[in-house]
């Protein structure tokens, strides 16, 4: 076989054998994706290991080790690195050529998918690094005056903390810190943990969605209704979607918020990199954008994005996320089974001694994401002993509220990986 029929041959996946930059310069040694179709799985029953299995597939893991920590980052089936490989050459290729002639068409191209994929309107869309960005741009950027209030959670994320504290410090504002119960007896308990601190000074209330320390998904539509009726349409409803983007079912048009921001490198499967900011029209001109933007209409979104130059290869990655969504993954089945894989496990702490859930177990309170207490063992203590003794990977969550071991399996996940678990948590429950 002649060198060069045998380099094309050996690199399908833009690797090659050896390297001579000949081999690596045509953007045909990546596939375009995009051309294929892909393989359609019935998803209908979320206990279908054979079926889930053809999802869990798409996916690369790490070898000799139980991977039940997929809060941080949603890996990205391999299609997406693929298409994101192919963008990147595509663009090295093409030079400042595609920069200057091409990168504008390549953004709007991708906010209209993402738009049409979450079906709000792409005028009302920003495409960001992700949500720490997303929510900084309407903290810091909000028309603030001194003396006006905002609602925070307890167990809100940290740097949107430090956010409104900054905001606090530079303008004066008011912030006012719900206690959100780590197991409610009812959405009521949670709405009036927000709902007590509503006066005629509030002017932003700010919710987290799922709370990414336990899991706990919070009524959204319950709590954006209940302030909406009691404040009307000057108080800024804000959402951290971070992790319920993609993860919870919501319709987000209806929700009852005004502001909506997530990043997509979560549970959108997005290359890392990608973030969102949904802002209802009429606030879009009440927002400083984060770096100066002067030239466009306050009107206009884009001025919540503005950036300097960045990779671009990763739009492509997440048009792909999109496709593979849209033709293999509803949200609805992806919702069933990552809840499914999460009740596998917790369903039995009720029988255990030294095991407790610091998440509310009830359907539609958590999905994927699960928090567990050990009686004597501190937090660190028992993620340590689940990596050491068993080689399961999770995370330690040491915070005022949350105390224990977060636990997060995914799409790549399989029910043996939960059975690992379930049998490290008997031999440590004894
Ligand atoms: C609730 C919540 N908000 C915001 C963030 C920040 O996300 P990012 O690091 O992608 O900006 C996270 C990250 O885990 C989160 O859990």
């Amino acid at each position: 076989m002649d060198r060069r029929r045998f380099m094309k041959q050996s690199v399908p996946l833009g690797i090659a054998a050896f390297y001579t930059p000949q081999s690596l310069t045509a953007t045909s040694l990546i596939p375009d994706l995009n051309a294929l179709p892909l393989e359609s799985v019935d998803l209908s029953d979320p206990s279908d290991e054979e079926a889930w299995a053809k999802i869990s597939a798409h996916f690369m893991k790490p070898e000799g080790v139980t991977q039940l920590e997929h809060g941080y980052f949603s890996h990205s089936p391999t299609g997406v690195l693929l298409e994101t490989q192919r963008a990147m050459s595509d663009i090295q290729r093409k030079t400042s050529l595609f920069m200057r002639r091409e990168q504008d068409q390549w953004v709007e191209d991708t906010r209209t998918d993402l738009a049409k994929f979450l079906n709000v309107p792409a005028t009302e869309l920003a495409i960001t690094r992700n949500t720490t960005e997303s929510l900084n741009t309407v903290i810091q950027g909000f028309h603030w005056k001194a003396g006006d209030e905002v609602i925070i959670g307890d167990q809100d994320y940290g740097s949107m903390n430090e956010a409104f504290e900054q905001a606090s410090k530079r303008y004066g504002i008011v912030l006012k810190v719900a206690k959100v119960p780590l197991i409610p007896k009812s959405d009521e308990e949670v709405v009036d943990a927000y709902m007590s601190l509503l006066t005629a000074k509030t002017k932003m209330l700010h919710l987290t969605h799922l709370i990414n320390l336990s899991g706990q998904v919070i009524p959204l539509e319950k709590l954006c209704k209940a302030a909406r009726d009691k404040a009307g349409d000057e108080l800024c409803i804000v959402v951290d979607a971070a992790h319920s983007l993609n993860h919870v079912p919501v319709f987000w048009r209806e929700a009852g918020c005004d502001i909506m921001a997530a990043s997509l490198h979560k549970w959108t499967m997005s290359p890392l990199g990608l973030g969102m900011l949904w802002v209802k029209e009429a606030w879009i001109p009440r927002i400083w954008p984060l770096m100066g933007d002067v030239n466009r209409k306050d009107t206009d979104i884009r001025r919540l994005e503005h950036l300097g130059t960045r990779p671009l290869e990763v739009f492509a990655g997440l048009r792909y996320a999109l496709k593979f969504h849209r033709e293999v993954l509803p949200i609805q089945a992806k919702a069933a089974r990552l809840r499914y894989l999460q009740e596998s496990w917790t369903a039995s702490l009720k029988d255990t001694k030294h095991f407790q859930s610091n998440t509310p177990l009830e359907a539609g309170r958590s999905y994927a994401i699960a928090n567990l207490k050990h009686s004597s063992l501190k937090p660190a203590e028992l993620a340590q002993k689940l990596w050491d003794e068993f080689k399961i990977f999770t995370v330690a969550i040491d915070h005022p509220v949350v105390k224990g071991v977060r636990i997060t399996p995914h799409l790549s996940n399989s029910i043996e990986d939960i059975h690992r678990l379930n049998t490290a948590l008997k031999v440590l429950d004894k």
